[in-house]
Order: structure tokens, then sequence, then C-alpha cells
């Protein structure tokens, strides 16, 4: 039997996996997760569109599954996610007669979302990713245009991980985004959390989804990144969305993945891995997002891609063997 992946990072951090909720329900699959991994996400079924479809509507089937899951097999659970301006139904920002939603009417369903979620997993979801995306950095002041913040300005924010912190004193709230090694929005990032800490809003980590490919970014610009974030006291990291495009450029595509690059994504996994383990008290979860290669949410746009540690027939891939060779 190949080494199990969370056992081979025990005493670093927590490794986890993003799955849909097909792989909960096959049996070879869920037997894959509990082996490999110690924590697991649901890639869609705890966002908006799928816990609150129309107001007041809420379907938790799905969403159950997963935490039941995680508890009768020893996993933990990264709840994702409350607050997004995507997979987010239409019907939040409207009032009933189709026009903008007031400030007030917006508010009370966000903090009535956040705490009917949050407070049905009180206990049982250990992390949750409270705001998703809200950073842009092609904005002067940095805050992404979403409809949550044209209609609150950016104080949906703080109210969110409040709200939150309401619901479940005990669980670690997470502000979540992408190309968090821009520097740009590094900074951008790094400002808002501080500047959120310093108000005591109860937030805990940031999350660094890590959506790289095979040669960007620099794994130095990653740590840049750990470092700076790790100076707000009380702030850990986790890597929420691990996965590492083969590609580059549009137009790119491998029918099977060439040995050379399979290659190198092992050697750049490897690098990636050691860089973390410098930070085991700050860096405390590593998520990829997805199990396996057909089952990446990167093939979506067209082409397949070869992303993660296992290949589409249940194969580990160089990537999985770099991960877990000595040294
Ligand atoms: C993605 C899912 O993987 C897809 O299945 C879905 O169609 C779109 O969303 N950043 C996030 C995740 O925070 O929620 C996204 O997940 C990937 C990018």
């Amino acid at each position: 039997e190949i080494p199990s992946l969370a056992e081979m990072f025990k005493g670093y951090f927590k490794i986890g996996v993003a799955i849909p909720f097909k792989v909960l329900i096959n049996p070879v699959e869920a037997k894959m997760v509990v082996k490999h991994f110690n924590s697991i996400t649901s890639e869609n079924e705890m966002k908006p569109e799928s816990l609150q479809p129309r107001e007041g509507e809420f379907d938790f089937s799905k969403a159950d599954a997963y935490v039941k899951f995680a508890e009768e097999n020893g996993l933990v659970v990264r709840g994702h996610t409350l607050v997004w301006h995507s997979q987010t139904p239409n019907w939040f920002f409207v009032d009933k007669d189709g026009k903008p939603a007031s400030k007030e009417l917006l508010l009370k369903r966000l903090e009535n979302h956040i705490k009917t979620v949050v407070g049905r997993y009180k206990g049982r979801v250990y992390a949750w990713d409270v705001v998703n995306e809200a950073i842009d950095e092609a904005q002067p002041d940095g805050f992404r245009r979403s409809k949550w913040f044209e209609i609150l300005g950016p104080e949906y924010i703080e109210k969110a991980f409040i709200w939150a912190h309401e619901a479940d004193p005990n669980a670690k709230l997470f502000y979540n985004d992408y190309n968090t090694e821009i520097p740009a929005k590094r900074e951008f990032i790094y400002k808002l959390v501080k500047s959120l800490k310093e108000k005591g809003v109860p937030i805990h980590g940031v999350g660094l989804q890590c959506h790289i490919n095979i040669s960007w970014p620099e794994i130095e610009e990653i740590e840049n990144t750990i470092k700076l974030f790790s100076t707000i006291p009380g702030i850990e990291i986790h890597i929420t969305e691990l996965d590492m495009s083969v590609y580059t450029q549009a137009g790119e595509e491998y029918k099977t993945l060439p040995r050379d690059v399979a290659v190198r994504q092992g050697y750049r996994y490897r690098k990636l891995f050691d860089m973390l383990k410098k930070y085991k008290n700050v860096v405390t979860n590593v998520t990829f997002w997805g199990l396996k290669d057909d089952y990446s949410w990167l093939n979506q746009r067209g082409r397949f891609n070869y992303p993660l540690l296992f290949d589409k027939d249940y194969q580990a891939k160089l990537a999985y063997w770099a991960l877990v060779s000595p040294n």
C-alpha cells in the first residue's frame, strides 16, 4: 500500500481535499479520501447558491452529509464559503419589486444567511472561509466592485466575521483569496486583515487559494506572502485550493501528460511543500482543489489539465511520489 499523504505531513499541517458530492457517495473514492486526507472541503455544496437557493429556503441535505462523513471518519471540515460575488443567488441583491436591495435589507439577509449556516454546524466545521475574493488590486482602494461592496461598502466584510463568530465562537474564521502572490494584491490583503485585527474583528486566518501553474509564481513569492501575513499577530495560514496547471498559455494542450512535464510538476510540488514545512506553526492546513485530475475544475476551461496528485485512473502521479519520497 502506498503511503498516506496526511500521515507524511503529520506534525506539519493537515492535508485536505475539496470534493464534489459524488466522491462522498462513491465507496472507492471515499476510501481514498479517508486514506490520504484529514480535512475536507465541499467544492460547491456549501456555497450560498447551494444552501439558500431561494430566500428562506435552506437546503442542507448535501452539506450535512459532508459533516457527517467527516465525523464518522475522523476528518475536519473547512466550510467554503459564506460571502462571495460568485455562486450567490441574485435574490440577495434585489427587493420584492426587483429594485436594488437597500443596505438594511441586504445586511439582514447577510446576517441571516451567516448565522443560520454557521449556527447549524457549530462545533462541527472547524474553519470557515467567511469572505472570499473581496480584493481587486485594479481598484484604487483595492476593493472588488461586487454587489456586496456596491450596496454595503467595505463594512460588509467585518460584519460577516462578527456574525460568524457570534454563531460559532470556536470556529476559525478566514479571509480567502487567489493570486495572493501578486505584490499589489498581497499588500491590499495585508492591509485589510491587519486593520480588521486592529479593530478587534474576529478573524483568525488567511486562505491562500494557490491556483498556481507549472512556472508561475516563484515559490519564493508564495513564501513572501506567508512571511508578510504571519507578521500579523493571531493570524494563521491555510493553503485552501491548491492545484498546479501544466499550462502557461492559451492554446497549449496535452492529450496525455508528457513525462518531462510530469517530472517538472513533481519537483515543483516538492519545492512548494519543502518551503511550507518551514512554516509549520503558521501554515496549518494545505488543501488540494480536487482528488484526481479528471475531477479538476480547470477542465471546465475546455482542455484537459493535470494539476493534481492522482490521475484519472486513480494512479499516484510523479507529483505524489515527489511529495512522499525521503530527501
Ligand atoms: C469552483 C468549483 O471548483 C467549480 O466546480 C465551480 O463550477 C466554480 O467554482 N475559487 C474558489 C472556488 O473559491 O470556490 C472555486 O471553485 C474555484 C476558484
